[in-house]
């Protein structure tokens, strides 16, 4: 089926995901909002991030998606289960990829999970963690200068590799064996932060097991796309920065980004 898969993420950071599905299924079309007008989301009220989120999905839904994913964690950590009792569409989120990937590479089930204040202080990753392993040991770390330093496009400087060792600083003492992004934003800053862990620390991110889990979905339903994609990006915020960035993560040459206004209506 050709109809898009949306994509909702509260700034660029969802687009890690959408870049791994584009990978895995290059034939759907992506649909994707960035909330980055109100990002960061990381240090909102839950009941803030819960009514943004709506506010995208509604936004999505009107465009006629055929399945929705939740590209981020606190929104996903917050929004998740409701959303998916209201949309008649499958609904995923990335904390429970997030969980798999972590448990299926840990060796010793030492997990660090770094990801936003919202995620940490939910408790999601071990809720999620714990319902994969028993014996798995959680160490959580919020980032919270992460996400505004790739939001502002500097992500590529001595300053961003400063910024990230300093924000990493707390588990100097932690043992753990894999590292799990727990903010799609993250795996931007992924280089900087396995040269800042060392080479004994396996880093992950969520995008790959969520790509599969879309494919799956949409294998079963019989709801693949075999068409050309026409992907579509909208922002709340500046249209200029948002297509810089995802044009040069996603290494797509004509990216079309538009301005979208979310009011509670939507
Ligand atoms: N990328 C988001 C996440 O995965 C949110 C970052 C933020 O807005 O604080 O949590």
């Amino acid at each position: 089926m050709e109809a898009p898969i949306g994509v909702i993420d509260s700034g660029v950071g969802g687009l890690t995901v959408a870049k791994e599905i584009m990978r895995l299924l290059p034939n759907e079309t992506i649909y994707y909002i960035g909330d980055t007008a109100r990002c960061p989301y990381g240090p909102r009220p839950r009941h803030e991030v819960r009514n943004f989120t709506w506010q995208m999905a509604k936004a999505l839904e009107k465009k006629g998606i055929k399945l929705l994913v939740i590209a981020c964690n606190t929104a996903t950590a917050v929004a998740l289960n409701s959303l998916q009792k209201y949309f008649s569409v499958p609904v995923i989120g990335v904390v429970n990829p997030g969980a798999r990937a972590a448990i299926k590479h840990t060796k010793r089930h030492e997990i660090a999970v770094l990801a936003t204040q919202g995620t940490i202080e939910s408790g999601a990753y071990e809720e999620a963690i714990a319902s994969l392993s028993s014996s798995a040991h959680v160490v959580p770390l919020a980032c919270p200068t992460f996400v505004p330093l790739v939001e502002s496009g500097e992500y590529k400087s001595t300053m961003a590799a400063r910024i990230v060792a300093a924000g990493l600083q707390p588990l100097k003492q932690a043992s753990f064996d894999t590292v799990i992004l727990g903010c799609t934003h993250y795996p931007i800053l992924q280089s900087y932060i396995e040269k800042t862990l060392g080479k004994q620390v396996t880093v992950l991110s969520s995008a790959e097991e969520t790509a599969k889990d879309v494919q799956g979905i949409l294998a079963q339903r019989g709801e693949l796309a075999t068409g050309n994609p026409q992907h579509k990006f909208y922002a709340t915020g500046s249209v200029p920065i948002f297509k810089d960035i995802a044009t040069d993560w996603l290494a797509l040459s004509n990216v079309a980004v538009e301005r979208i206004q979310l009011t509670s209506n939507d």
